[in-house]
């Protein structure tokens, strides 16, 4: 058993060490059973947690929501900037001290890198980022990993490919952060050259143990792969319509390419075209069960980090 967990606010997926990823995931095992069963423990009975979500969100807003509450917590916030205060010409400081007058913790997304940084540096609850522009997304990480170690059997050892839009897909970026954490993994790095994943996450991984190569094709390595981890062309951070529109739909997964392969497809959400519906109702589909996952994972940072530091 993995005794503790270091950290006051979960910002980067690089202030992680192997040994706090590995709390997380035993912890949400632990509490997987009432995510499960749809019950309510009350082990944040009392707690209220702030969701300020600047950009838009399904899962991560709605499945912190629903760890929240199957916590016995509640939850207050805003679901756009332009339903908060901020569009009257706020300044994101102010909110944020105004909401960590009201809340046990905040969980914060926003378009631009370094906002939850920035608050975690003003106010005295944790903060969680649940994602900053092309930056990070460290809590989608950490259910990746819980997916990965669930269906795989152990995050050592993974060979994985990463495909679609590595150069502001945040969920990617983090992920292979992570994966530097553990012992003899590969990652192959599938991408149109316009998205490769950017030289500062080359450099992290290049400081770890992880061998990459960057592909731009699948069919040569899907035999040697055990997860395909799929992202959406992140349309909304192109400066450009038109750069968007020439690579939309470069990969596209289906059940053809699958068959007969010992691989598990995973993929963030939301899914554009990337992944046919006709995986969908295949053994290789693990992007719902990974989706599912959001709900015990976000418990366990919850449950950690209000504990952890009660007000
Ligand atoms: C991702 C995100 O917001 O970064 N989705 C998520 O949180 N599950 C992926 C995406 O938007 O493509």
């Amino acid at each position: 058993m993995v005794k503790i967990f270091r950290l006051k606010n979960i910002i980067s997926i690089k202030d992680f060490e192997r040994e706090d990823v590995e709390y997380i995931l035993e912890e949400a095992s632990k509490l997987e059973d009432i995510a499960k069963s749809r019950e309510i423990s009350d082990e944040l009975k009392g707690k209220i947690l702030g969701l300020m979500f600047f950009e838009p969100s399904t899962r991560t807003r709605i499945s912190f929501e629903t760890a929240m509450k199957r916590l016995d917590g509640q939850c207050i916030g805003f679901t756009s900037s332009g339903s908060s205060s901020v569009s009257k010409g706020e300044s994101i400081a102010d909110t944020a001290k105004m909401f960590e007058g009201y809340s046990d913790a905040l969980v914060i997304r926003h378009e631009l890198e370094g906002v939850s940084k920035f608050i975690s540096d003003i106010v005295n609850v944790p903060v969680i980022n649940a994602g900053d522009g092309a930056g990070q997304h460290p809590t989608q990480t950490l259910l990746d990993l819980y997916t990965i170690k669930n269906e795989v059997g152990s995050i050592d050892n993974l060979r994985i490919a990463l495909i679609g839009d590595l150069k502001f897909g945040r969920t990617v970026h983090s992920l292979s952060q992570a994966l530097g954490l553990f012992e003899n993994v590969k990652i192959y790095l599938v991408s149109p050259p316009e998205l490769r994943m950017p030289q500062e996450v080359l450099i992290d991984l290049n400081k770890t143990n992880v061998e990459y190569e960057e592909v731009t094709s699948i069919e040569n390595i899907i035999d040697d792969i055990d997860v395909l981890y799929v992202t959406r062309i992140q349309k909304e951070r192109f400066g450009d319509i038109d750069d968007y529109l020439k690579i939309k739909g470069a990969y596209i997964i289906n059940k053809k390419m699958l068959e007969g392969k010992d691989v598990i497809v995973m993929h963030p959400l939301p899914r554009i075209d990337e992944i046919d519906t006709d995986v969908d109702n295949t053994e290789f589909n693990k992007y719902f069960t990974q989706a599912a996952n959001a709900v015990p994972v976000r418990m366990a940072i919850l449950k950690t980090l209000i504990k952890n530091n009660p007000k």
